[in-house]
């Protein structure tokens, strides 16, 4: 029998299957690779990744709730220079797509993360993290209120060309 063709685009990105993964629960691919076969995947998002590396917050991190867990790691990630040359060089020689998911503390530090990202091979999308604390907005979340989300789109597709 034919195999079934899952094929889709999502925002000009010809992707071989719609299922992608939720950022931070694959880190950057090579710590699950052993269990997964990448290449059945869409594309991998990878945990988000900051200017300068984040170290997280202190464990505990999770905690079972009755409804499933909580958790707060924190946005540990090892920064924007470590992806490119560390993740991204292994990532592409699997031969899948990349969506890198970034976050920062101000709308400068996203942008920078963009810039940085600008020309990186096999990343086909950008996936913004505005569930950040925003420092420039008292530590609420840029998505909490549609002006701060208004104002960290619009100044990163100034800054990048690929899809958000
Ligand atoms: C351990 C862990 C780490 C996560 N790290 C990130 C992250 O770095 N960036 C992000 O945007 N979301 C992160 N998430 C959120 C997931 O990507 C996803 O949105 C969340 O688990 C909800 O998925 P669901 O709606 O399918 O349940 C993390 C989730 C978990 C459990």
């Amino acid at each position: 029998m034919a195999p079934v063709d899952l094929s889709v685009n999502l925002a000009g990105i010809p992707l071989r299957t719609p299922v992608v993964t939720a950022s931070g629960c694959f880190a950057s691919g090579q710590e699950v690779a052993e269990f997964v076969d990448l290449r059945q995947l869409g594309a991998v998002v990878v945990k988000s990744m900051t200017m300068e590396p984040w170290a997280g917050k202190p464990s505990p991190r999770m905690v079972e709730t009755p409804s499933g867990m909580l958790n707060a790691i924190g946005l540990q990630n090892k920064g924007v220079e470590h992806f490119l040359q560390v993740d991204l060089p292994w990532l592409n020689s699997q031969r899948v797509p990349v969506i890198a998911s970034i976050a920062g503390n101000t709308v400068q530090e996203f942008m920078y993360v963009a810039d940085a990202l600008r020309r990186a091979p096999g990343v086909v999308a950008v996936e913004v993290n505005i569930s950040c604390p925003n420092l420039e907005d008292h530590g609420r979340a840029f998505a909490m209120r549609p002006e701060p989300t208004l104002n960290v789109m619009r100044k990163l597709r100034s800054s990048t060309d690929l899809p958000l």
